[in-house]
Formats: C-alpha cells, structure tokens, sequence
C-alpha cells in the first residue's frame, strides 16, 4: 500500500466511525510543504451535504483518527485536514523501499491488456519533426504502463497503403538510381516521389499515370506489388535504425495493408447492420441520433445550422479509406489481442477522425476503452512551424544527429578527459536524452518551442542535469573500499533535508499510476527533476562519507536509493544513463 493509500484507509475507518455509515475520501498531496504532506478536503464536502459546520466536523472526524506512528493531522482553513507524515514513518517506508525492486509502485494494470499506437509514419517519407512527439510519448506510456503491470502490446500501425504509391511507382519505373537506394533508401524515395510531383504539375498525364499505376497495384497486379513490397522492406530497415537508436521497441507492425483484405467485408457489414449507407455512390456512416448534437462526432455546426459531418469507408470509385482501415484494426485488436485499452498517440489534427473511430466502434460492438493521445506541435525558435532552412519538415534523424553532436562538443568542453569511444557513448545518450526530455517535459497539448541550449544545458530542466545528477550519486559509491549494502542499513531521518529526500522517494509509487489517468508524462518528468533538486540539497546540507555511523550508512542507503529511482524514473521516459560525463 502506498503511503497515500494508507492515509485514505485510515480516513475512511475514521469517517465511517464519524458518520456512522461506510464513507470514504480521496486523499491528496499536499501542494504546499508548510501545512504538512496530504489533505484531504472531505470534512468540507460532507458538511456541505449534512449543513453542518466543516471546522466542527473536521475536529470529530481528526478524534476519530488513529494515526499512531504515521502522521499527525491537523485543521487548516475553512476545514481542510493536513497530515504531516512522521519521519519515523518515512524512515520505516524507505528502508521497506530499498528491499522492493518495484520501488513501491503498484501493480495497477495486472490483468489488463493495452494495445499503445504510436510512431506509424508514413512509408516512403521521412520520418518528421511530428512523428518525434508520437514515437517518445508513444514509447514513454508504453514502459509506464508496463511498469505498471499492463501487458502491453507496441503496435506500430505504419502508413503502408496510400494514395502515394501511385506515384512511387510510377517514380520506380522512370526515375529510380538503383545505387542510391541501395546505399541511403529512404533519401532516394524521397527523391523520386518529390520529381514525380514535379512531373505531375507540368504534365497532367503523368498524374493519369501514376493513378493508373495505384489501380493496378490495387487490383493486385504482380509487378507492382513486387516494387511495393520493396518500398516497405527498404523503408522499414531504414526506420528500424531510427528506432535502435532510440531505444523504441515494437512488438508489432501490423500497418495499413496488414488490414486490406478485411475491408470489403467490413463496409458490407456496417450497411447491412445499418451503422453506414449510400451517399452519392459512396458508403457513409452518418450520426445515430442518439447523442446531443455538440457532443455527435458526426455532426459539424456551420452557419446555416447543424449538418451532417458524415465519415466515408468506401468511396464512389470503390476505394478504402484511413477510417475503413482504423475501424478493421479496432476489430483486430480486440478480437486477436483482447485489447482493454487502445491508446492512440496521434497529433491533434486527427481528433476528428478518432471521434468518429471510437463512436462507429462502439455502435458496431465493438467496446473497450478507447483514447486519442493527442499532441500539439513542434515550433522553431520563431514560433511557426519547424523547418529547415531549405523550408521542408525537419527529419527526425537530422535532429538526433545534431542533438549528439552539440552534446559531444559539451562533453569535450567540460570533460577533455574523456575520448574516443567512450566520448561518443556519452554523447550519444545525453543528445538523445535530451531530445526525449524536452519533449516529454512539455504538456503534451501544447505546442513547444524547440531549443536547442535549453533541452542541453547542464543546469536547468534537462536530461543531462538529470544524468549528471546521477552520475554524481554513482561516484560517491566509486569512492568507497567495499561494495555498500543498502538492504542492511538502518535508515535515520532528522535533517530537513534528508526527510525531504525521503518524502519523494516515497512518492514515486503515488506518481506514476495518476500518469495514466490524463496521459501525463510530464508529471513523471517533473518528478525526477524534484528528485535531482532534492538530492542536492541533501548532498549540500547532509555530509555523508565523512557523517559518523549510524548517519553514514543510513545516508548512503538513501543516496543508493535515489540512484536506483532516479534511473528507474529516467528509464521510464525511455533516457538512459551513462557511467560518466
Ligand atoms: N500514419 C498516420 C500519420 O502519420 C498515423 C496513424 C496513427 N494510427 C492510427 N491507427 N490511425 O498521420
């Protein structure tokens, strides 16, 4: 039981002994240190109910309260009970922590299967700016909830079935250098699709062409699948180095193709139970009328009133749609994966698209917890759009690749003592760090400006603050004679500073499940950044080598614990941590 759990225990037992009822309360962490560490507001709320006096019945309900060896409460304001933990009590529940490979976080995902999507860049384009937000926020709720005792499945539903190629056949066949696919895969496609676009705007038959090119490809034709299915395999083998130097695992790339001979059927399916019809040759699914217009995904206000907004899963010409494909792969999770959860971490221009998903899902049967993660964007230093100077999207690879190496040049600057290889390591997970700790230390909804000095300045919010914090912990241990075992060591807290180091430690298993409530990684992120701050401040105020026995061990036995959950934290947001810097 975490420490806020056990204080919401005790309140109940003492609520119901108050009210003679079973009744509980929610308790919170305090969020100012002065009145103590939780509160609770319940004397308020079930005043307000019963009209009677909050102080009052906060006095009855703090006598009824046996809170022996964990904390004392008190009244604040207009009824609000404060708790101040005991230090007694945080040293029992840090020593309790340092035996718990778990750190204290519960299990609250056992039994319950979550299917994360994230990354699904489109095949033969490059991986942008965009698609960084989705893939470290995707790749951070995917090791959260695991950790949280999800089985998680990675799916990345990759954009392998487009209108585009088309024209990457059509490119393949006129315009490909078969050397420079061979060496840089992902750069030539680029390139061909980019001159073929070109093409098109000067000559209208090439579009014809291209457009030819799609039908037979869609209608299975072998010579075309054959370039297709090289365009996958080459684009894949390029984005799977992408993800290696991420650290971003997949169980699954089940993409759109994965999904087509599904669709014919589905679009059948959803006429005959009437879910979709007929709308000028196309097949629509249109509102049910079951829910009030502002919330009907499949209605849109406009100036002449409410109209329909229906989404199409089959167009006049025959095709299948993004939606067609989605509500096929809902069917697929939940059938083949008994999926609880579905999480979809996908920019917030796609809201619409994922209103109408979960709606036509759930009029199809098709339950479960479904939820769009959504993220704004990435704005350069002038607050528009990020782009290269050339004005395209910035690639995901050019910016790892600048970040290592403004990282390798701090590096060398601060520590000429480190070279070679053991530099480039180094560089290689604090710039990458970095990029993943700006971006999840953001509020995903918001856009952010993306700065460079910021996200790797050693002193300030980042991923190498954080990693030089705990390069500096494991270099206290570097300092001893015999290998230190934290399990034997008894903890005694009587610093302000040690106390408030203990406070976190023991918070981190209260944080980490409230991370999955709104999906917030930037909550995990600003914990480890109070932890980092509050190590400091321990190591500044509290000498620990030089402290005398018991204090010394019992300081390293803290120290060792803020290493392990600090790491464990970083990991979490899928930052790694090197040896030294
Ligand atoms: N490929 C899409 C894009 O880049 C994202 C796909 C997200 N996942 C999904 N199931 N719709 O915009």
């Amino acid at each position: 039981m975490t420490l806020l759990q056990e204080l919401e225990s005790r309140l109940a037992a003492a609520l119901t002994a108050t009210l003679g009822e079973p009744t509980s309360a929610a308790v919170t962490a305090a969020a100012d240190l002065r009145f103590g560490d939780y509160q609770s507001n319940a004397a308020m709320v079930l005043a307000k109910a019963r009209k009677t006096n909050p102080r009052a019945l906060a006095q009855e309900i703090i006598d009824h309260l046996e809170l022996e060896g964990l904390a004392t409460a008190d009244i604040a304001g207009p009824g609000f009970i404060n708790f101040r933990i005991l230090p007694t009590a945080y040293a029992a529940r840090t020593a309790a922590l340092i035996r718990d490979e778990r750190l204290g976080v519960p299990a609250t995902g056992a039994g319950k299967t979550v299917v994360v999507d994230f990354s699904a860049p489109n095949v033969a384009k490059p991986m942008h700016v965009g698609h960084i937000r989705s893939t470290i926020i995707g790749d951070s709720l995917s090791r959260i909830a695991r950790f949280l005792g999800f089985t998680v499945i990675a799916d990345n539903h990759i954009g392998d079935w487009g209108t585009q190629f088309g024209m990457i056949i059509y490119g393949w066949n006129h315009f490909l250098d078969q050397a420079a696919l061979a060496a840089n895969p992902i750069p030539e496609l680029v390139r061909i699709y980019r001159m073929v676009n070109t093409a098109t705007k000067e000559d209208p038959t090439v579009l014809d062409a291209c457009k030819a090119e799609l039908v037979k490809l869609q209608a299975g034709d072998a010579e075309n699948l054959a370039i297709w299915q090289q365009c996958i395999n080459v684009s894949k083998s390029g984005l799977q180095k992408i993800y290696d130097r991420l650290d971003v695992k997949f169980d699954h790339w089940l993409g759109e193709s994965y999904y087509n001979d599904r669709l014919a059927g589905l679009v059948d399916e959803f006429v005959e139970q009437g879910i979709a019809r007929e709308s000028s040759g196309a097949i629509c699914i249109f509102s049910d009328g079951t829910k009030p217009l502002e919330e009907d995904p499949f209605k849109v206000h406009k100036e002449e009133g409410w109209t329909d907004n229906p989404a199409i899963i089959r167009k006049a010409d025959g095709g299948f749609l993004y939606a067609t494909t989605d509500l096929a792969t809902i069917q697929f999770r939940i059938d083949e994966w008994k999926a609880d959860h579905i999480w979809y971490v996908v920019g917030v221009p796609q809201q619409l698209h994922f209103r109408q998903l979960f709606d036509a899902a759930a009029r199809w049967g098709k339950t479960g917890d479904f939820k769009h993660v959504g993220f704004g964007s990435i704005l350069g230093d002038d607050r528009k759009l990020m782009k290269t100077r050339s004005g395209d999207n910035v690639g995901l690879i050019e910016v790892l690749e600048e970040a290592v190496e403004r990282a390798a040049k701090a590096i060398a600057e601060k520590n000429p003592d480190l070279q070679g290889e053991e530099a480039a390591k180094i560089a290689e997970i604090v710039g990458i760090g970095a990029v993943k700790f700006a971006e999840l230390s953001q509020n995903r909804l918001t856009d952010y400006v993306f700065s460079w000095d910021r996200m790797l300045a050693l002193q300030g919010d980042t991923a190498p603050y954080l990693q030089y914090s705990h390069v500096r912990i494991r270099s206290i241990f570097r300092k001893l004679d015999a290998p230190f075992d934290a399990t034997a060591a008894a903890i005694h807290l009587n610093e302000d500073a040690e106390i408030h180091l203990a406070r976190l430690l023991v918070r981190f298993g209260e944080v980490l499940p409230t991370i999955l409530e709104d999906f917030r990684p930037n909550l995990l992120a600003n914990y480890v950044l109070e932890l980092a701050r509050a190590f400091h401040s321990f190591f500044e105020a509290c000498p620990v080598l030089k402290a005398e026995e018991p204090t010394r061990s019992s300081r390293l036995a803290l120290c060792e614990l803020t290493s392990r959950t600090l790491k464990q934290g970083l990991n979490l947001l899928g930052i790694d941590v090197p040896e030294r810097m």
